[in-house]
């Protein structure tokens, strides 16, 4: 065997290798030279064929011509495969943070996009959200606000029971109003403190108007001067934002609530023009909301001493806002899961 050929062989294989531009012919190049007849497999059979003294040198030579071709080799692999990933990651990129095509787009719920408008209103108030399970106590449901056993509210809120649940709180049930969050607010902070709480309630009743899970919204604020005008305001200007006004008119009319005294209910105006309503214009009215000053038993369950506090709560039902701001006629439609009922209701993720 000729070490001359070895140099020559070394050599125009570094060319090939070094010529070569694509990893399939990388790969053909490389079983050409070490496969089963590759050149350099061929020389290496041959040392077989030689006499021990020339063995040992040739063999050292064989051996570093094969660890060059096979260095180079893998070299040009890596720079290949590098080249090819990023031509690859340049003409497959996918922007993940463009929107879908319209056709398929999801919307958001109208009950999503109006209690966003909720809280973003009472958060600038300085409310913060609180929370309560949907499955509540008889204590914390009615008691505690100031419903007694036997008090004719009980009966007026077609309570839904979880029967096979009591303790010394009374029979679980599903919460028929917001309102039993007040009590766990002012239980875990203390007073003074404002919070704001949407969740789903629950009353046996089904038609146009009502459906059996609703929405509200409650609001409590307790501190030592706080009063009938402070709510008069918070409930106004809240109106005002959320049905985006410059002026709205307000009703608030004596009512009865067991948790307040005094009691109000509140009104809002709107005209009828072409079909449409306009809020705070127009001599009709519609009521909206429930509230009051938090009436001192209330407090007491509370744990708050209602000699050195005092305290507002207002009650909205939230499809109740949600349709009047946006036309949605009909309750049952929010809680369908119907396509076409939201591909009509739905709002572009972009209303955010
Ligand atoms: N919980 C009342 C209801 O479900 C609504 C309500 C009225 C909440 C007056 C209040 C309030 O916080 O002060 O009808």
């Amino acid at each position: 065997m000729c070490l001359f050929a070895l140099d020559k062989l070394l050599a125009s294989c570094l060319l090939e290798i070094e010529r070569c531009d694509n990893l399939k012919k990388l790969d053909v190049l490389k079983s050409t030279l070490f496969g089963k007849n590759g050149k350099v497999t061929e020389i290496m059979k041959e040392l077989r064929n030689l006499d021990d003294s020339q063995k040992h040198k040739v063999g050292a030579e064989v051996n570093g011509l094969k660890n060059c071709i096979m260095e180079k080799l893998n070299a040009k692999f890596r720079e290949l495969e590098v080249k090819e990933l990023d031509k690859r990651l340049s003409s497959e990129f996918v922007d993940v943070s463009m929107p879908s095509r319209p056709e398929y787009s999801g919307k958001l719920h109208p009950l999503t996009k109006v209690e966003e408008e909720v809280s973003d209103i009472l958060s600038s108030y300085g409310f913060v959200f609180a929370e309560g399970p949907d499955i509540e106590s008889e204590y914390l449901n009615f008691t505690a606000l100031n419903i007694p056993d036997h008090h004719p509210a009980r009966t007026m809120h077609d309570t839904f029971y979880v029967h096979k649940l009591a303790d010394e709180k009374g029979r679980r049930l599903l919460r028929t109003h917001t309102s039993p969050v007040q009590i766990r607010a002012m239980l875990e902070n203390g007073a003074p403190c404002r919070f704001f709480s949407v969740g789903h309630v629950y009353r046996s009743d089904y038609d146009a108007t009502h459906t059996p899970m609703f929405t509200q919204i409650e609001g409590l604020m307790v501190d030592q001067t706080v009063g009938f005008s402070h709510l008069k305001w918070i409930v106004s200007d809240f109106l005002k934002k959320f049905f985006v006004v410059k002026r709205m008119r307000v009703r608030f009319r004596p009512s009865f609530f067991p948790f307040t005294e005094p009691s109000a209910e509140v009104d809002i105006s709107y005209d009828m023009r072409d079909g449409k309503m306009f809020f705070g214009a127009g001599e009709k009215w519609l009521e909206v909301c429930g509230c009051g000053e938090v009436h001192p038993n209330v407090l007491k369950y509370g744990n708050v001493d209602p000699e050195k506090y005092q305290g507002i709560a207002f009650g909205f039902g939230l499809e109740r806002l949600a349709s009047l701001k946006y036309g949605i006629p009909d309750l049952r439609g929010y809680f369908e899961s119907d396509e076409s009922w939201m591909s009509a209701f739905g709002f572009s993720h972009f209303a955010r």
